[in-house]
This record gives C-alpha cells, sequence and structure tokens, in this order.
C-alpha cells in the first residue's frame, strides 16, 4: 500500500501524463497532524477535477472521482487498446476491496452496480410461494425492484416497515415485523431517502439467532462510514464504488459470507463462474461452481475500471478511512444543527440522534415543494437531491470531503431565502 507522500507524488505523475492542470494537485505540504484542518481539506479539495461553478452535494448519487482514479483509468484504457490486452487488475480489485472491507477476497464479487449484487441473491436464494421478505418503506428502486420481481414472479410476499426515530426503534419495529414465515431481513444500512444510519449489527444478529438470511443494501456506506462485514455480521452485502468510494462509475461489488456461498446459487453461468463443462457427454453437463465469489460474475470485464477501484481504494487510506468518516458526519451535523435553527416550519427527516445520523441529511419545509426548493438552490449551482419515493416531498444533501463548511452555509442561506419566501 502506498504512503501518503507516494500517493500524492503519483497523483501529479499520473495526472501529467494525461495533461491535466498540474495547479490542480497541490500537495498537503505537512503530516495533517501539523496542519490547520481546513486547510487541509482544502488541499484535498484540489485532488478532484470536480468543477468550482457548482456546490456538489449530491454524493448520495454519484461521487466524482479525484485525479488518481481518473487518471489510472484513462492510463490503463490507453494501454489496453494500445497493446490489445485482454483482462487484468481483478485480483487486485478484489483483494483492494476484501482489505477495504474487512473481508476475504474470496468473499468478494465483481459487479457493475449495487443493483447487480441485489439481484443475485434475490434470486440465488432458496425462497419459495409465501416465503416473507422484509425491506423499508424507504427503498431505492435497486433494492425495491429485484424483491418486488420476484413477488411477481415467483410469489414471495414483501413486508415494507417504517424507520424509528432511534436505532433502538428501528430495531423494534423489525423485530416485531418477523413472523414464522420471514426468510430474509433485506435492509439498506443507509436508506436512499433520509441517510440515516439503521442498526445493521443488531438486524444481523437477531436475524441469525431466528435463521433469518440478513441481506444488506450497501450502496452508500463505504468509504462514508469505517466498514467492517465480517463485524458487521451480515450474509449478503452488496455494495458500489461509485458513491462515498469515489471510485469509477459503473463498478460495484457483492459480498457474499463464505459459509453462505453454498445457500446462494449461482444463479448466472458463464466464464468464471464453474469447475467445469461439458456438451460432448450424455447427457451435457455442468459440473460445479468455483468454491469463491466468482461464481457469482462472469465473462469479460473491465480491467480499467478494476485499476481505478484500486486506486480508490489507496486514496481512502492514504487519508485514513477514519479521518474521512469524522470529516463527513462533522459537515452532515453542522448542516442539521443549522437547518433547525434558522429554517421555519423545518420538518428534520433524519434523526438526530448521533448513532443514527451519518453525512446525508433529508429534510422538508411545512407548506412547501421540496422540488421547488431543488431547483431554487439549482438556480445558485448548488446540486443536490429531490426525493420524490413513497411521497416522502425530501431534500437529501450529502456531504463528503471535498466539501466545505462554506459550501453548506451558501446552501443554508439559500434554503433560509427558499423557506422565507424569496426568489
Ligand atoms: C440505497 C440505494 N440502494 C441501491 C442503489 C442502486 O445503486 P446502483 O445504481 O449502484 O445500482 C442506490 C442508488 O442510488 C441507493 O441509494
Amino acid at each position: 500500500m502506498h504512503n501518503r507522500r507516494d500517493f500524492l507524488r503519483n497523483s501529479i505523475l499520473a495526472a501529467g501524463a494525461l495533461g491535466l492542470r498540474s495547479e490542480a494537485l497541490i500537495v498537503p505540504p505537512l503530516p495533517a497532524q501539523d496542519m490547520d484542518e481546513e486547510k487541509y481539506w482544502k488541499l484535498i479539495r484540489e485532488q478532484f477535477p470536480l468543477s468550482h461553478q457548482r456546490i456538489f452535494l449530491n454524493n448520495g448519487t454519484i461521487g466524482p472521482s479525484p485525479y488518481p482514479v481518473v487518471s489510472s483509468v484513462y492510463k490503463d484504457m490507453m494501454e489496453v487498446d494500445t497493446e490489445a490486452r485482454y483482462a487484468g487488475m481483478e485480483d487486485e480489485a478484489r483483494q483492494a476491496l476484501a482489505g477495504f472491507l474487512g473481508t476475504d477476497k474470496s468473499e468478494i464479487a465483481l459487479t457493475r452496480n449495487c443493483t447487480e449484487g441485489i439481484n443475485i441473491c434475490c434470486w440465488g436464494l432458496p425462497l419459495r410461494e409465501g416465503d416473507e421478505v422484509i425491506l423499508s418503506r424507504h427503498e431505492h428502486v435497486g433494492n425495491a425492484g429485484p424483491w418486488l420481481n420476484r413477488a411477481k414472479l415467483t410469489g414471495i410476499k414483501i413486508k415494507a416497515i417504517p424507520f424509528g426515530q432511534t436505532a433502538e426503534q428501528t430495531l423494534d419495529i423489525v423485530k416485531k415485523t418477523v413472523t414464522g414465515k420471514t426468510k430474509v431481513i433485506a435492509l439498506p444500512q443507509i436508506p436512499c431517502t433520509i441517510g440515516q444510519i439503521l442498526p445493521t449489527r443488531e438486524i444481523c444478529a437477531f436475524a441469525k439467532e431466528h435463521g433469518i438470511f440478513s441481506f444488506v443494501d450497501g450502496a452508500h456506506p463505504p468509504g462514508m462510514l469505517e466498514t467492517d462485514l465480517h463485524q458487521l455480521g451480515c450474509d449478503m452485502y452488496s455494495g458500489c464504488c461509485h458513491k462515498w468510494m469515489l471510485g469509477p462509475k459503473g463498478t460495484g461489488f457483492l459480498y457474499v459470507a463464505k459459509d453462505f456461498r453454498d445457500t446462494v446459487q449461482a444463479f448466472y453461468g458463464g466464464g468464471g463462474v464453474d469447475t467445469g463443462w461439458d456438451l460432448l457427454s450424455d447427457p451435457p453437463l455442468l459440473k460445479g461452481y468455483v468454491d469463491d465469489g466468482h461464481r457469482y460474475y462472469y465473462g469479460t470485464q473491465n480491467a480499467s475500471l478494476f485499476q481505478g477501484i484500486v486506486k480508490a481504494v489507496e486514496f481512502h487510506e492514504a487519508i485514513g478511512k477514519g479521518k474521512i468518516e469524522k470529516r463527513v458526519r462533522k459537515l452532515a451535523a453542522y448542516l442539521q444543527e443549522n437547518l433547525l435553527k434558522i429554517i421555519p416550519g423545518i420538518e428534520m427527516l433524519t434523526p438526530v440522534e448521533a448513532i443514527s445520523r451519518g453525512a446525508q441529511i433529508g429534510f422538508r419545509i411545512k407548506g412547501k415543494e421540496m422540488a421547488d426548493l431543488q431547483t431554487h438552490v439549482r438556480k445558485r449551482g448548488i446540486i443536490v437531491r429531490y426525493v420524490p419515493e413513497n411521497n416522502i416531498n425530501c431534500l437529501r444533501v450529502s456531504t463528503h470531503i471535498y466539501n466545505s463548511f462554506k459550501e453548506i452555509d451558501t446552501f443554508l442561506q439559500a434554503t433560509e431565502e427558499f423557506a422565507k419566501g424569496g426568489a
């Protein structure tokens, strides 16, 4: 693993090779502990090509990559097409993700996005008509769609729960929803609507005690929260690298715990999945599946994107995962506290309880349409996400390390203007 100095030097070299603006890569000259905090994060901001013409507070939809990621993908694509190289970087990407997520490499499958991993689990699980699956009323289509589709096609039953205002209340709701027919709890660790952190470890432990499969939609947490999937204790976890991980777009991973591998069937066949096949035998046969996460993905992949995943992990580790989590949560807490203080008619949807609050704040304003607030702030160059899902009428604001307190202040000012009826 590169140390911070190597990482920054390599950023410059990579950008230089690409002809990227070198002044955009100002190296923090001192170890972080010797620097003023805001100055440090300002220098980190310079590691991103992200336009200064806008204030981007929508990492919950897509995470803009820093130069080392963008340039490594570009460089690798050039090499692939210059040398007509086939494949590569797959082992490195799986190893990097395993280290980042606290798993074994064999438990990681590479996917194109979070939804793909969810579909693999949803269709790979041994479920029968009438079996119950617990979801929430806050699902993204990526977690709602696969389970609803399986319900439509095979007759499983979906139960959609609300969340409590505290982790304890939410855990209680989950427990009360379970029946003798519950086969899967398939909740997000952080829902896309209001960014509330669910008590996932406790939910998974409860599921295990009751012989229920635990699937976690992890689109948001990796790169935001320090994530250790063995500690979390889930059976399956699907995530993407293109949100808080700041990796290449169209990359994701699926974790299936080693001792759960034979429970989730390999629904798709293809190159990399099996231990042998024969079309000349009578009857033609598929011998079996590899004893590895590779049984869940197949075929030709984009090696350059895998290279970008490795760089994204290195970028996070060079700064420090704990330090990133602290920063993004601090920005969100500042936003929430000030919204509550200055916005008339505010209805805070994200819990104020610190353990339930991550790097996303969802709120609405009494009597106002939040789509209008999205339009209002956009005219000022601020990008956020209006959340219409399940009629929640919420505005979601996401924070990451390229954001500053000054940007949050600009958003607060624009929101105050809107709440008070200004144009
Ligand atoms: C909670 C949640 N789950 C799943 C998804 C789907 O992710 P992907 O686009 O990587 O499939 C998203 C995307 O925003 C999400 O927010």
